[in-house]
């Protein structure tokens, strides 16, 4: 059966159409002291995926509980999918003292599953963190899915190099185009400086793609470049749309027409399911 976390109930309907695999029920409550709890209605099955974008602290508890609610209703496979993982950016201790979040989350998550998938974590090595087999998934082709089939002189690009992987796979999916990608330099949490490359852009459609629109100041620092240059429609694309705080309101306002991602974090945005994908590494 496909068990759903609170941030994943479109996905993981999704995915029970696309395995044949029934959703299971699910509750969510919230205790008068503020804890949660996460269960699951009736479970008749041997194999139990639990589907959860840790998007936030909450949603990381939630899952650590629904994995061992279907443990106890009597699955004896848990797999568990994170269509995001929360916490993945703090990959390392940059500074001393600091945790690496990732390894954190990964541990805890390991000990209620007997496997892992994730799709386009930030750096694929996180798989290594767990201590069950882990897998990631590659939805970046999702993203040609949405375009237009008349783009003029298309360039795919990346705000940095990081993410000039899912720039090469769009490009590829749509089926024509140049990829490029440009310099980022990360000036704090919320403020980006960005070096375009020497492409022409002027008058060609532009697809900006990366994992993940977080804050919204990679992507309207990048827009904001190729207007500039002038590029003709901009297509702001990427995995995971977090889109947090003021970031739509960022994007609004360097001008950007389009933005979609996937339902890898659900927002109104999420114009692609990234349940095909997620079903076949099932
Ligand atoms: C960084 O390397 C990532 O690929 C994204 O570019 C970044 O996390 C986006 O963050 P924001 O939307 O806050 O600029």
């Amino acid at each position: 059966m496909i068990v759903s976390g609170s941030t994943s109930q479109s996905l993981a309907a999704a995915l029970a159409e696309a395995t044949g695999e029934a959703l299971a029920g699910v509750e969510f409550e919230r205790f008068p002291d503020g804890e949660l709890m996460g269960k699951v209605g009736e479970f008749e099955a041997d194999r139990a995926v639990v589907v959860a974008s840790t998007v936030s602290s909450d949603a990381h508890i939630e899952l650590l509980q629904l994995q061992d609610a279907v443990r106890e209703a009597g699955a004896e496979e848990v797999v568990t999918v994170l269509p995001y993982m929360g916490y993945a950016r703090q990959d390392a201790a940059f500074e001393p003292g600091q945790p690496v979040s990732v390894r954190a989350m990964a541990r805890a998550i390991s000990t209620g599953t007997d496997r892992v998938l994730t799709v386009n974590p930030h750096e694929p090595d996180v798989t290594d963190h767990f201590s069950v087999p882990a897998e990631t998934v590659d939805a970046a082709g999702l993203l040609a899915d949405p375009l237009p089939e008349d783009l003029v002189e298309p360039v795919f690009c990346s705000p940095d190099e990081g993410a000039i992987g899912i720039a090469e796979t769009v490009r590829e999916t749509y089926g024509g185009g140049e990829t490029d990608f440009f310099e980022k330099t990360r000036l704090s949490g919320s403020e980006v400086e960005i070096e375009p490359s020497d492409t022409d852009v002027e008058g060609r459609d532009v697809v900006l793609t990366d994992d993940i629109i977080a804050t919204g100041s990679t992507m309207s620092e990048s827009v904001a470049v190729l207007e500039e240059r002038g590029a003709a429609r901009v297509f702001v694309t990427c995995v995971h749309p977090m889109l947090a705080a003021n970031a739509h309101t960022k994007l609004a306002r360097a001008g950007v027409e389009t933005v979609f991602g996937t339902d890898t974090i659900e927002r109104p945005v999420s114009a692609v399911s990234v349940a095909p994908v997620v079903a076949d590494s099932l």
